[in-house]
């Protein structure tokens, strides 16, 4: 969480942060702020999104060429103008921001107190500027220094930027736990916590590691350890188009999006699945085949909506390779004291590649032997570059913070991986395997016939605006689907709704049916159709409001339900590629119909990276 970017270069740094801070919303959006280097040391920051913060600074000085930005997600201090970052140390030399968590700011604060330190907001960040103000003061050294001494006290994640007054050709910057790119321009260098303010200005980046410094100039990129050795920098290139990080004509990301899923489930399977010859190409995977093959379990971790694409998988991974799957919320696991052996494989899941719960549980099963993969997103993230092998999901960059493109190419991904090991452990027949290989590849243009719904969605979308509660029903393969349309609601249109597994809900959610309760299920054809004909008949028997994600030609629950939201047929195993673009559109147009921020909901963030 929280955006950070910073410039410095013979460029004004102000409008290069401003667009940069607008790009990295997703990450937060309580608060922002700027401090800019000329000869002054300038600190602007306001409550609120980077709009108001820009609004602030009309008519403002704010020439500089140096310069630090932050978009806050809220962690030590409610959403101020006085918790927004940057701070500025108590002599007002050094600026900083941040993103992460000093865990042990309060024992720091403690002992800067004792010395007479008094404090202006309630953040960790302020902590730790000035531990290092005073451990400069002390040792009578420079910034640089000053860091990496204070840094080996810190408890916790961060990323963290400085500026000094008296150093205005100079950005210093560390990190731990929390994302930092570097973009080297000619003459200048850009940085943020990921590539999107950089990719219109150069497309050459470095990735800072965990416990690396790295020291800007305009001209100069020096990356050291917290040791001060100095360390080669590895230039990538970037693969990311600007274009890609636009909304392109669409009112929002989250649309955008949710329509982009033709598209990237397309590129998700190309070059990969090949129907004629019968073969998934997936080098990591098949780098790796036999630890997948003989693993005796596969413990699946992730956080959120990529925690909903785990549990989808632990069914199809069951069915196919018959190999027993543990689903795990990241930040429950890290915690606990799992039983891990050398023979586990781990399959992470995640986004963004940067959430702090599942980067820490995934180290944890790396120190007690277990084999790890991801399924990331982003290109060059932390968890694509902790694990041992993986497969990224190719969906391009998500800027919506409720995931929508980037699940349905995680369940494209995880099923692609469960086929090939089902394949080469011999646990699925030919014709069926073939038969799957067809679904999947046919599923982006019945993607594009569930897209058609989005006006009907819409009216619906009208019609149940005003529920104060949902209840998500499905089974099966479907039950994770009902799940995630709950969580796409809540986050969306800040309606209460609980999801279930269909037969579950006797035993509580049925109290809270009436005349006003909206239930959706998602219901399909598939093995459990019957039985959930059966559950529709329980609430309709209260007068619950039934809304359904059926198959097209079935006139069964078609009449039983007041409204209904059709998908093509689908074999059941892929089928919830289909069936959750329903619940995405449902969600989307109820928030925009209560006249919500859809893109960036109250309270969340798009990159969770503090535990
Ligand atoms: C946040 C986002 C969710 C996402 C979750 C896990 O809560 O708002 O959309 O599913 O983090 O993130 P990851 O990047 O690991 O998939």
């Amino acid at each position: 969480m929280c955006g950070i970017v910073a410039y410095i270069g013979p460029r004004e740094a102000y409008p290069i942060i401003l667009k940069g801070l607008k790009r990295l919303e997703y990450r937060g959006y309580d608060s922002s702020g700027v401090a800019l280097l000329n000869k002054n040391l300038q600190v602007f920051k306001k409550k609120g999104k980077v709009a108001e913060l820009e609004d602030s600074l009309v008519g403002k000085d704010v020439h500089a060429h140096a310069g630090i930005g932050h978009t806050r997600w809220a962690t030590h201090g409610e959403p101020s103008d006085r918790n927004a970052h940057p701070h500025s140390s108590a002599s007002g030399r050094l600026a900083m921001i941040h993103n992460g968590i000093i865990e042990n700011y309060t024992q720091l604060k403690a002992e800067l107190t004792r010395k007479g330190y008094t404090f202006k907001s309630d953040t960790d960040t302020e902590v730790l500027l000035n531990f290092i103000e005073d451990i400069q003061k002390n040792n009578n050294c420079g910034t640089e220094e000053a860091v990496r001494i204070a840094l080996k006290r810190v408890v916790g994640a961060y990323v963290i930027v400085l500026l000094d007054r008296d150093q205005p050709d100079t950005v210093i910057a560390a990190r731990k736990g929390s994302p930092l790119v570097i973009g080297i321009g000619k003459g200048e260098h850009f940085l943020a916590s990921d590539a999107s303010p950089i990719i219109e200005y150069t497309k050459e980046v470095v990735y800072v590691n965990d416990y690396e410094l790295a020291i800007l100039k305009a001209d100069e990129l020096i990356l050291k350890n917290l040791g001060n050795e100095k360390l080669t920098p590895y230039i990538q290139k970037l693969d990311l188009e600007l274009a890609a990080i636009e909304k392109g004509g669409y009112d929002h990301f989250m649309i955008k999006e949710i329509f982009e899923q033709p598209d990237t489930i397309f590129d998700c399977l190309r070059g990969r699945l090949d129907v004629t010859k019968g073969t998934i190409t997936m080098a990591g995977i098949q780098n790796n085949i036999d630890k997948l093959t003989k693993a005796n379990r596969i413990i699946m971790i992730a956080c959120g909506t990529s925690w909903h694409a785990a549990l989808l998988a632990e069914y199809v991974f069951e069915e196919l390779c018959r190999i027993p799957v543990e689903v795990e919320y990241a930040s429950e696991f890290r915690y606990r004291n799992p039983v891990i052996h050398p023979g586990d494989v781990i399959i992470a899941i995640s986004q963004s590649g940067e959430t702090a719960d599942t980067i820490v549980a995934i180290e944890k099963a790396k120190e007690n032997g277990a084999f790890i993969m991801g399924v990331v997103n982003v290109v060059g993230s932390s968890i694509a570059r902790i694990s041992h092998a993986g497969a990224y999901t190719h969906a391009g960059p998500e800027i919506g913070v409720a995931s929508t493109k980037a699940f349905t190419a995680q369940l494209t991904v995880l099923t692609m991986i469960a086929l090939k090991i089902a394949k080469e452990k011999g646990t699925i027949d030919q014709s069926r395997y073939i038969h799957l290989l067809e679904e999947l590849h046919a599923i982006p243009e019945k993607v594009k016939e569930v897209l058609k719904l989005s006006d009907s969605i819409k009216r619906l979308a009208d019609k149940y605006k005003d529920a104060k509660d949902a209840l998500y029903l499905g089974r099966g393969y479907n039950f994770p689907i009902a799940l995630e349309g709950a969580l796409k609601l809540k986050e969306i249109s800040y309606i209460h709704a609980e999801g279930y597994p269909a037969a579950e809900m006797k035993h509580g959610p049925i109290a809270l049916v009436d005349e006003h309760l909206p239930v959706v299920f998602v219901a399909t054809r598939d093995s459990y159709y019957e039985k959930i004909v059966s559950n529709i008949q329980e609430i309709k028997a209260r007068k619950g409001k039934v809304i359904a994600v059926i198959s097209k030609g079935d006139d069964v629950i078609s009449k039983m339900s007041d409204d209904t939201m059709i998908v093509p047929e689908a074999d059941e195993l892929v089928a919830p590629l289909l069936s959750v673009i329903p619940l995405q559109l449902l969600a989307y147009y109820i928030g925009v119909a209560k006249g919500y921020d859809v893109d960036k909901p109250r309270n969340l963030a798009k990159s969770v990276t503090v535990e």
